[in-house]
């Protein structure tokens, strides 16, 4: 098939990947967005078939069929809890794919030109350093996710020093490669790369890890871009790029719903999961936390005239997302407004509430982001926090100095009446107390948020 052609049909591929990505900013409209994304890449791969010089079929497609059986077998069996880990986990092989592809185009060009050009030459090492970072970082990413590594940030002395140290050194092995198109500099600056990978992830917390592994996807993005270039591929251009540009944009959205600037989360040894059983010491308010029976909340959720949820990682955590959306069923039934708040970082991956809330087919018209529901808490008659902390913490508006201040926050203390499910007063992922808490306006219910809900279902049933 002519070229012509195939670059058509890689342009109808890259038009439906970002139609694709634009229907997954709603969950209105994700599932076939999916699907649209899914039909862009397959055109992708099988008009790849049809370039001339292809040759090693069989390997291609054995390659599919292993990748295609271990995509399915992973994303059918793996929990909504862990899939930042598989995120993680994919986007490291991408990035080591994109690697090895630059080695092998390397080898292949290299002794037979005598000299690269300068794009083949540019593609190949930036493909090939960054695709190595990308890959053993995202490893260490899933480690700590998995808890086969520490979650705590591990720093150790002259860490910085080190680091600086490594970078002059790949940037020598680049100029060296550059110069000789010797193949053992290129090894050597990959495993340089794959030893920055792995020192970049290490000191930044375990619950930080979702914003470096959308950062290195980004990463494995530009490197599938460089590759592109180097194997001049279409296809492979545009979508390493979009890649690239989303991953940038996801890191910065996530960045500034948790009120932290990169710099921060990169460096700042923050994030790191807090002591389990951690209770705090008691702030605001006269200094104790009231708690209330499941009867009580349900009889005042009963003569509410409005209801906002606040689901948080406690939720996910639970799985009690059919339980909320069964509260929410009988209070609607009893005439209650009733509302959704998803706070942007609420969780701990882009879109985990709206994904577990969807999940329970609670209504999209239903949903209301940060930015809708706010003005709405001072009319709201009853918040239910369930299994939410910092995305609720009143100390990012009021306590400079405080880890969390200046993250925008649901400011659910301004409702009228709010009920706090979580198991205990230990605070969430930033590891900071929770004034909201011991507000006089707050009841705590105690308990697995599965459980109170369920036992609130119970209760409202007999009101
Ligand atoms: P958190 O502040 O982490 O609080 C979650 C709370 O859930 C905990 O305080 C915990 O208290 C409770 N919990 C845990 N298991 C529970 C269970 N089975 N039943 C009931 N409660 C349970 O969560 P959040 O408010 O959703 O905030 C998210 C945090 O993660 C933010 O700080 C955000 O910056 C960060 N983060 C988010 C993302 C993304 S993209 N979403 C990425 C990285 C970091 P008990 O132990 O007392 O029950």
């Amino acid at each position: 098939m002519s070229r012509t052609w195939i670059d058509v049909a890689y342009l109808a591929a890259a038009i439906l990947l970002i139609i694709g990505i634009k229907r997954l900013s709603h969950p209105r409209t994700a599932r076939s967005g999916n699907w649209i994304a899914a039909v862009g890449m397959a055109i992708a791969v099988g008009f790849t078939f049809a370039i001339e010089e292809l040759d090693s079929y069989w390997l291609i497609l054995a390659g599919i069929a292993v990748g295609t059986v271990v995509g399915v077998v992973t994303a059918r069996m793996v929990q909504m809890t862990a899939i930042p880990q598989m995120v993680a986990l994919f986007n490291g092989v991408g990035g080591g794919a994109a690697a090895l592809i630059a080695a092998a185009e390397f080898h292949r060009l290299a002794p037979h030109d005598g000299r690269l050009d300068s794009d083949e030459l540019v593609g190949i090492l930036f493909s090939a350093v960054v695709g190595s970072v990308s890959f053993w970082g995202s490893l260490v990413a899933f480690g700590k996710l998995q808890e086969v590594l520490p979650g705590r940030p591990i720093v150790f002395p002259a860490q910085n020093a080190i680091n600086a140290l490594l970078g002059m050194g790949l940037v020598a092995l680049v100029a060296l490669t550059a110069t000789t198109e010797n193949g053992i500099w290129l090894a050597l600056l990959m495993v340089g790369a794959l030893a920055l990978g792995f020192l970049f992830v290490l000191p930044i917390g375990g619950a930080d890890m979702p914003v470096v592994i959308s950062l290195l996807n980004a990463f494995t993005g530009l490197a599938a871009a460089a590759t592109g270039f180097v194997l001049d591929n279409t296809a492979l251009i545009i979508g390493g790029t979009l890649v690239g540009a989303s991953g940038t944009l996801l890191t910065i959205l996530m960045g500034r719903g948790m009120g932290r600037p990169l710099r921060q989360t990169l460096f700042g040894a923050f994030g790191g999961a807090p002591e389990s059983g951690g209770a705090v010491a008691a702030v605001g308010g006269d200094g104790t936390a009231r708690t209330a029976t499941p009867d009580d909340i349900a009889f005042m959720l009963a003569y509410a005239r409005r209801v906002v949820f606040v689901p948080g990682y406690g939720l996910a955590v639970a799985q009690a997302q059919h339980d909320v959306r069964n509260l929410g069923d009988l209070l609607e039934e009893r005439g209650v407004d009733v509302r959704y708040a998803i706070h942007p970082v609420a969780g701990r991956m882009p879109g985990h509430m709206n994904v577990l809330l969807a999940e329970a087919n609670v209504p999209y018209d239903e949903l209301f982001e940060m930015e809708e529901i706010n003005p709405e808490f001072p009319q709201t008659d009853v918040v239910v926090v369930v299994g939410a902390n910092d995305v609720v913490n009143p100390a990012a508006r009021s306590q400079p100095g405080n880890p969390i201040y200046g993250m925008p926050i649901l400011d659910v203390d301004r409702a009228q009446n709010v009920v706090v499910i979580k198991r205990s007063l230990s605070p969430g992922f930033a590891g900071v107390d929770n004034p909201l808490f011991y507000d006089p306006k707050t009841v705590m219910l105690f308990d697995d948020a599965k459980a109170a809900l369920e036992k609130l279902v119970g209760s409202l049933k007999a009101v």
